[in-house]
């Protein structure tokens, strides 16, 4: 009988543990391992508590929707899917920014601005916060970007434009099923590329950094159930996921060790 060879797995080298997810060195030089867990943080850390499954179909919703983006040219950490709850990403230098896109009010804009939650804003709106959970990622201009050397003019020029590019691109993605993309965050990262560096999109996209309502029927379909305790927070993520044709078959999230994504059926 051909005998297997057991090979000794050596402990991955942590990087960075995050909110909701971890970073591990990769297995090739420039590359990380991303891992997504199941917690959940709101109010910058003031409110902690899991959401079984989450990781697994952040993983999955992630990887589709920066593979979907790469397709119209935007440029993505994301190189593939490694298990079920991990993917192969391209290590970057994160440019510390929190970089929010608006449609619709919601959320801290709502309440900043005396806005009614759900009125549409006409055009995109961006915003950027400095990501820094000790001073709870203030918000900051451009100005104050570039005098802390954040990031140069032409990176905020560039960041803008993919910004709204994905804005574009997914507000019509998520429209096609029935949802609408009231708002969400994004991180970039610094690749070095030949001489120069080149931003492309980092971190993650799911409904833990979008804001996700069902276009007839209003219901939140994202994070907002967890941080305003609405109830039906494991299912809104399965519905997100189940709309994306991405949802891992029948309970295999729960029990599954490893599972290529399913084919995509269109
Ligand atoms: P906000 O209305 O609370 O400022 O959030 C705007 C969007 O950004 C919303 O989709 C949630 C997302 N977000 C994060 O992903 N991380 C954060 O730390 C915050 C404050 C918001």
């Amino acid at each position: 009988m051909h005998k297997r060879k057991i090979l000794a797995m050596s402990p991955r080298k942590p990087i960075y543990e995050g909110k909701a997810k971890q970073l591990f060195e990769g297995p090739e030089p420039g590359t990380l391992i991303q891992h997504f867990k199941d917690d959940a943080t709101a109010f910058n850390n003031q409110k902690k508590g899991t959401i079984a499954g989450k990781g697994v179909l952040n993983n999955r919703i992630s990887e589709y929707l920066m593979l979907r983006l790469h397709e119209i040219g935007v440029p993505t950490h994301f190189i593939r899917t490694l298990n079920m709850r991990e993917q192969l990403i391209k290590s970057v230098q994160i440019v510390p920014l929190e970089v929010i896109v608006r449609n619709v009010a919601a959320g801290s804009f709502a309440k900043r601005f005396g806005v009614k939650e759900g009125k549409d804003l006409g055009q995109p709106l961006i915003e950027y916060c400095y990501k820094n959970d000790a001073l709870g990622d203030p918000f900051v201009s451009e100005e104050h970007i570039f005098a802390f050397h954040w990031a140069t003019p032409q990176e905020v020029d560039e960041i803008r434009m993919y910004a709204l590019r994905i804005n574009d691109f997914l507000s019509g993605l998520f429209m096609g099923v029935g949802i609408r993309l009231v708002d969400f965050k994004l991180e970039f990262g610094r690749l070095a590329e030949g001489d120069r560096d080149q931003v492309i999109l980092a971190d993650e996209i799911s409904p833990d950094n979008c804001r996700l309502w069902d276009v007839k029927t209003g219901k939140k379909l994202d994070k907002d159930r967890f941080r305003q305790d609405l109830g039906q927070v494991e299912d809104a993520y399965q519905e997100v996921a189940r709309r994306l044709g991405v949802l891992p078959p029948e309970e295999s999230h729960v029990i599954a060790v490893d599972a290529r994504p399913p084919r995509q059926k269109k």
